[in-house]
């Protein structure tokens, strides 16, 4: 029998962690994905900004706009039927105080209908987290590398290697915890400090090169599916290389065009075209 929820819920994100059922979550962007992803059984979907890498060509997450994770995260939610809708806050949406991140996250609650939304930070946005939960909204957390600080981090670089790194990521965690978010994403970051972190935590962690001490796993679904080489981290497995599926098959149509073999007659519509007069 399946036991599974029809319709995942924050509750049961916090469930398993209790008991021991790692979580994952896969990105998605569009209405297909997201549907081909959902019915695959992902527990939740992140509509991350990284769409800004993988579907906007950007180099950084940082020219990603709210007006794109709306646009993104309306079609995933269409997609979406059983799967926790997470919609990422885009850099410059929540980082200027409470009343931005509150008015920015109401924005993209109402117009996407998503579940939750995600901040990037520690202590310096733990009040715009509290303020989001206060009011209903469920915010996940993401600590260690954080992709719209790419630039004060020194590029795309393993973070909390020094016990003094450690120990403010720790602290991080821990107010993003009280502040009232429901999950904590952890990229980039050494497996024994992802271990600390799951340990001193009642929410779920999630992973992302953070090694294998965690609650659950997020990857960019294009990363994990072979379609995407600009750059490859270290800590994708290609679950698929579909990437090529696409390529072959695309070459495969030139060529039938090309050559007359399409459209062959079970391609065509509509018979032949009668002539004024025939018997019908
Ligand atoms: O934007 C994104 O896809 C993310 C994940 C990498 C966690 O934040």
């Amino acid at each position: 029998m399946d036991t599974r929820p029809k319709r995942v819920r924050i509750p049961h994100l916090l469930a398993s962690k209790r008991e021991g059922r790692k979580i994952a979550i896969l990105t998605a962007y569009d209405y297909t994905m997201a549907r081909l992803v959902d019915q695959a059984g992902v527990d939740a979907i992140l509509v991350g900004d990284s769409l800004g890498n993988v579907m906007l060509g950007y180099d950084t997450t940082l020219p990603v706009t709210l007006e794109d994770m709306i646009h993104h995260g309306r079609a995933v939610r269409r997609g979406a039927q059983r799967a926790l809708v997470i919609v990422d806050m885009p850099f410059g949406s929540y980082q200027a105080g409470v009343d931005q991140a509150v008015d920015n996250a109401v924005r993209l609650m109402k117009e996407t209908g998503a579940d939750a939304v995600k901040v990037e930070g520690g202590r310096p946005i733990v009040p715009a987290i509290r303020r989001m939960t206060e009011i209903g909204i469920p915010v996940m957390g993401h600590l260690g590398f954080t992709p719209q600080s790419v630039h004060q981090m020194g590029g795309y670089r393993v973070q909390g290697r020094s016990r003094e790194d450690a120990e403010a990521l720790l602290e991080d965690a821990r107010a993003v915890e009280a502040a009232g978010a429901f999950a904590l994403v952890l990229e980039l970051i050494p497996p024994d400090l992802s271990a600390e972190v799951t340990r001193a935590l009642t929410i779920p962690t999630i992973g992302i090169g953070a090694g294998p001490h965690r609650d659950g796993q997020v990857l960019v679904l294009q990363d994990m599916l072979g379609m995407f080489d600009d750059f490859q981290p270290k800590f994708v497995r290609r679950f698929a290389e579909v990437g090529s599926v696409i390529r072959g098959a695309v070459a495969q149509y030139v060529q039938d065009v090309a050559a007359g073999r399409f459209p062959a007659p079970e391609h065509t519509v509509g018979g032949a075209r009668r002539e004024e007069g025939s018997p019908s």
